[in-house]
């Protein structure tokens, strides 16, 4: 069998893991998860939940993946007895089914850089909700969905030096010197004060009335946004020699990933306020509609908005190829396939099973909760429930190698995934099936009537 493939430098781990973790989570999913969930309080317990769960949830994907060097199905089944043997498959199909909507999105993003470049965006909100239901669905959809599958297949199909870590190196660089540079454009726009204390001063009375949305909303996004609970993390880590400190580079991860997300809140939120568009619109298309209509009205809005869409886009792209990886991995590992053959076949089936969602953005909505509020949350819980107290023992020692004696660090990171991810993710999950419930009897319901 050909030897396993290998990062060629740290550097190239961090970036590819840094580009897995910012994507359209930070720059679409973030802003609006912070509109839709009344702001700054929803803010904060996200990030309580990046740093609590998120992070020792990261450590613990690095440790399965390090230690076994293979794909989420495989190195679950090497480790686990029993119970949790099969646990790798809900990674398989979480991934499958968040790239096949994921890439939906950035099709848009795609999109909505040429519009800019041909200075089509439109300055009243009803008109550009016009232009983002032409764009979000039918034919332009499906097309601009196909043509970034086909990008994320040449990336992933050249592998993991010549494709991914060659990619990140160009692409992540550029993400984090554009966004500080468009939210430095954005703190000169009128408004931005306002928008800055929307932004960031937390409605303690809001959070302690909608604390059932907004908890499941927050730790759903905090997996997301890092790229965990669907084997990611493994995956990346399995490339990785037993030299490298895992927690310094997980740290440096999250670090990037918050930041990039903070950032965005700060560059997207002041455009809102100054072009005196709603910040809080509901909706998965929201951003896309008011950020047009936002472009559309102030002076160079065609360039700075095809800037914009242009980052949104390449970030979606670095984070689109960690989670084919997975996919891709897990039939290399295991069924012995040749790597192009593997990314092209599993891609057609996601690119299918990612066409009903151009139909209707309520379609799409459908996906994104199931991924969002139910599948990365309970993958995550199984994650922090088999590390944290089926495989505790060598977890520490794998997470000590490159770091040497962890002492108490080792025991507090033990305790985290013990109790706090356990259950805190437990209930999370709950709350996110009831919630999953109450939107197919509901708005779903109430969709599907309309339409047949
Ligand atoms: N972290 C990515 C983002 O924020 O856009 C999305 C993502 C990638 C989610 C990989 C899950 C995943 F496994």
């Amino acid at each position: 069998m050909a030897q396993r493939e290998s990062w060629a430098t740290r550097t190239g781990f961090i970036l590819a893991a840094v580009g897995s973790a910012v994507g359209l989570g930070n720059i679409w999913r973030f802003p609006f998860q912070v509109g839709q969930e009344g702001g700054a309080g929803f803010v904060l317990i996200y990030l309580l939940f990046i740093a609590l769960i998120g992070f020792p949830v990261m450590l613990a994907e690095f440790v399965i993946g390090r230690r076994t060097e293979l794909n989420p199905v495989g190195a679950v089944k090497q480790l686990a007895a029993g119970r949790f043997r099969y646990a790798g498959w809900l990674f398989f199909t979480t991934g499958f089914l968040i790239l096949s909507y994921y890439s939906v999105v950035a099709g848009w993003t795609f999109r909505y850089v040429l519009l800019g470049l041909q200075n089509d965006y439109v300055a009243d909100v009803a008109g550009a909700e016009q232009q983002f239901l032409s764009v979000a669905s039918g034919l332009d959809a499906v097309l601009f969905h196909a043509l970034f599958m086909l990008a994320i297949i040449v990336i992933v199909g050249f592998g993991i030096r010549r494709g991914i870590e060659l990619a990140v190196k160009v692409m992540v660089p550029a993400i984090i010197v554009i966004m500080i540079g468009m939210a430095i454009y954005a703190f000169t726009l009128e408004g931005s004060g306002e928008a800055y204390a929307y932004y960031l001063s937390p409605d303690f009375g809001y959070i302690g009335s909608e604390w059932q949305n907004i908890l499941p909303a927050a730790a759903g996004q905090a997996f997301f946004t890092l790229s965990l609970g669907m084997g990611v993390m493994i995956t990346y880590a399995s490339y990785l020699g037993e030299d490298r400190n895992l927690a310094e580079d997980g740290l440096i991860i999250v670090g990037f990933d918050t930041f990039i997300a903070l950032l965005a809140g700060l560059v997207v939120f002041p455009i809102f306020f100054s072009a005196g568009v709603n910040p809080g619109s509901p909706g998965a298309g929201a951003v896309f509609v008011t950020l047009a209509a936002a472009f559309g009205e102030i002076s160079f809005g065609g360039l700075i908005g095809a800037i914009f869409f242009f980052t949104v886009a390449i970030a979606a792209l670095s984070s689109a190829i960690s989670i084919l990886e997975v996919v891709v991995s897990y039939l290399i590992d295991e069924h012995g396939m040749d790597r192009l053959s593997a990314t092209t076949i599993i891609s057609v089936v996601i690119f299918l099973v990612g066409l009903p969602t151009t139909y209707d953005i309520v379609v799409l909505d459908l996906y994104d909760k199931l991924v969002n509020d139910i599948l990365l949350v309970s993958g995550g819980f199984l994650i922090a429930l088999f590390v944290g107290w089926e495989i505790s023992d060598f977890a520490i020692d794998e997470l000590e190698q490159g770091i040497g004696d962890l002492g108490s660090w080792g025991i507090a990171w033990l305790w985290l995934l013990r109790i706090p991810a356990v259950i805190g993710l437990l209930v999370v999950v709950l709350l996110g099936i009831s919630g999953y419930y109450d939107f197919l009897t509901g708005d779903f319901a109430g969709w599907l009537e309309q339409t047949v």
